[in-house]
């Protein structure tokens, strides 16, 4: 499996997946019947941002997409996104296009990386966010409406991209 760069076409590969991570309503905070439209200019036309895919033989198993956290004076700290497809998950993937993504937004220069918004019982998502240096910063209680948990938190979290200076 190859981490690449996404171009033109892979998003007919993307979409059906991500629509329905997105239906699911469990781990983002989007429309659960976003257009694909809407989905595509959100997860591929974000100012500053690059995707990349999880590559499987010509078979796209996974996407990420990172980008500036805030404009200009807060456009030092990264975001990032990842959607893997629910037949592909638990092998892997999510865990190659993060290492990816964080060596990637440590090249270009991004001091720390933060998530906005980790659904708390997203349970998954956070045990791998946790095993790649994340900590939770502060939880916004009830702040996400669970299609299945009624209102949880979101957590904040957040990870240096800094070498540790020699002491
Ligand atoms: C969260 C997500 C990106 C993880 O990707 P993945 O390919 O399924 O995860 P991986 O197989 O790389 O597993 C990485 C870690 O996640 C956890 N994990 C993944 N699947 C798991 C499962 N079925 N049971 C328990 N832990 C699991 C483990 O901590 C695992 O660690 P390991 O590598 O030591 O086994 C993916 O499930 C996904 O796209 N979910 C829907 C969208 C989403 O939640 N995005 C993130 C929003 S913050």
């Amino acid at each position: 499996m190859e981490i690449r760069e996404a171009r033109d076409g892979d998003w007919e590969q993307i979409w059906p997946f991500l629509r329905d991570v997105v239906a699911a309503g469990e781990t983002y905070c989007w429309t659960r019947d976003t257009t694909e439209e809407a989905a595509k200019a959100w997860w591929m036309g974000k100012t500053g941002g690059r995707v990349f895919v999880a590559d499987d033989g010509g078979r796209v198993l996974g996407t990420a997409e990172l980008h500036p956290n805030q404009p200009a004076a807060g456009g030092h700290v990264a975001n990032a996104g990842f959607m893997v497809a629910p037949l592909a998950a638990g092998r892997g993937v999510g865990r190659a296009l993060a290492g990816h993504v964080l060596e990637q937004a440590a090249n270009e220069g991004f001091r720390a990386m933060q998530f906005n918004a980790v659904v708390e019982t997203n349970h998954n998502a956070v045990s791998l966010w946790k095993s790649l240096g994340f900590t939770v910063l502060a939880t916004v209680p009830a702040s996400f409406r669970h299609p299945v948990h009624g209102f949880v938190g979101l957590h904040v979290m957040y990870r240096s991209l800094e070498a540790p200076r020699p002491e």
